[in-house]
């Protein structure tokens, strides 16, 4: 009985890109963190990534289908949907785009609109049940951050529907011109995942 009690769940993350630059800085900075989880997590803590540039969701088409059924008339979405039921931590990475998300990523964050309505219009409570510690990172060309603080705007926005909490964001800024401060982003990710675990082993002690 006691053994039992003492199982420790794995914690998986799951980071989205929004880049389609496997060389760019978002994809850099999606390996800062990368490292600090494999250094500061156990072995049996999985990452998985997804770009939505590979993924190339279907743009929602307001056809209703999730008002009246749970899911979506399109099926893509799938994956994406097992992907957020499993995840404890949620990271999205993306570039700028015209003060913006990415139209890949964009397109994701747009298919979320089942969540909503499955919760304001067929009742479920809680249409993604996990509850998740969610991080931001968002890089951009020019010095200039809002663009990053409209998409933050947003991503709040699908956060709660997703059950997933914004805890931090780290931004890159001027990544056309200055090469990223790994080090520097080393430390922040180091003491992120610092909070992370703390946060999960006082939701749950059994975890
Ligand atoms: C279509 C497009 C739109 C962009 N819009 C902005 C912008 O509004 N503000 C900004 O600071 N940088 C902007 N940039 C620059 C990118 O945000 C920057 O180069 C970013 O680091 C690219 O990410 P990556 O290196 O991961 O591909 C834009 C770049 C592209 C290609």
């Amino acid at each position: 009985m006691g053994e039992t009690q003492n199982i420790r769940e794995p914690k998986n993350a799951l980071v989205l890109t929004g880049s389609p630059r496997p060389n760019g800085a978002t994809i850099a900075l999606v390996d800062c963190f990368v490292a600090q989880w494999r250094a500061q997590m156990k072995p049996e803590d999985p990452v998985q990534i997804i770009s939505a540039y590979e993924a190339a969701l279907k743009p929602c088409i307001h056809c209703g289908y999730c008002k009246h059924t749970q899911g979506c008339t399109y099926d893509d979405f799938i994956p994406l949907d097992r992907a957020f039921q499993n995840a404890d931590l949620l990271v999205v990475a993306s570039p700028v785009f015209c003060l913006g998300f990415p139209a890949p990523l964009k397109a994701i964050f747009d298919r979320t609109q089942q969540y909503y309505e499955a919760k304001f219009s067929l009742g479920i409570q809680k249409p993604v049940e996990k509850p998740k510690y969610a991080l931001f990172l968002v890089t951009f060309g020019s010095p200039d951050s809002r663009g990053a603080a409209m998409m933050e705007e947003q991503l709040r926005l699908v956060f709660h529907l997703l059950n997933a909490r914004l805890e931090h964001t780290v931004m890159a800024r001027n990544t056309d011109t200055l090469p990223l401060d790994r080090i520097g982003l080393g430390h922040t990710f180091q003491g992120i995942l610092q909070d992370f675990k703390t946060k999960m082993n006082s939701t749950n002690p059994s975890r």
